[in-house]
């Protein structure tokens, strides 16, 4: 009985099924093209966006701090170029004073100084940066972490650049 249901059923849609199963390569290509528009759309704006980041221009200097409240070996948070980029200043010695983004380069992880502060230290994965110019040491991080371009105005410790290198 159910055999001639769907013998009648067949009859009534005939179905070829070589050419139902058959996809062409346009279709194919077609379909490509749909699923990867998308990301392609993203990607171009992603690089928009960036550009624009880019050629925005130097943002405005900032005030962190007088030198002379800045003690040797000391540390401050302050944030830069916007209210949600922190930033650290340390003072090396005397005449050094260096400023890196806060945000490790792998993966945006804060970081300190180190108990004895001979580097910056990401306890996320065990990144380390070196004081003197933020390159990575050891750890998962393979760029640099930006750096705060500093100028001393008449006794006062301003940042007024962010510097982006590459390697
Ligand atoms: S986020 Fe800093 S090491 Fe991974």
């Amino acid at each position: 009985m159910a055999d001639i249901d769907q013998a009648a059923w067949r009859q009534d849609f005939p179905i070829d099924w070589p050419q139902d199963h058959y996809v062409a390569r346009r279709d194919f290509t077609r379909f490509l093209v749909l699923a990867s528009l998308p990301f392609a759309l993203v990607q171009l704006g992603i690089g928009i966006v960036n550009w624009f980041r880019r050629n925005r221009g130097r943002p405005p200097a900032k005030a962190i701090a007088p030198l002379a409240e800045i003690p040797i070996g000391g540390v401050l948070s302050f944030t830069y170029p916007d209210a949600h980029d922190p930033c650290l200043l340390l003072r090396l010695d005397d005449k050094t004073l260096r400023a890196f983004s806060q945000k490790c380069t792998h993966l945006g992880c804060a970081v300190t100084p180190n108990a004895d502060k001979s580097c910056l230290y990401c306890p996320c994965h065990k990144g380390y940066f070196a004081v003197e110019n933020g390159r990575p040491l050891a750890g998962p991080p393979r760029r640099p972490l930006p750096r705060i371009t500093l100028e001393n105005r008449d006794g006062v410790v301003y940042a007024i650049a962010v510097e982006v290198n590459a390697s």
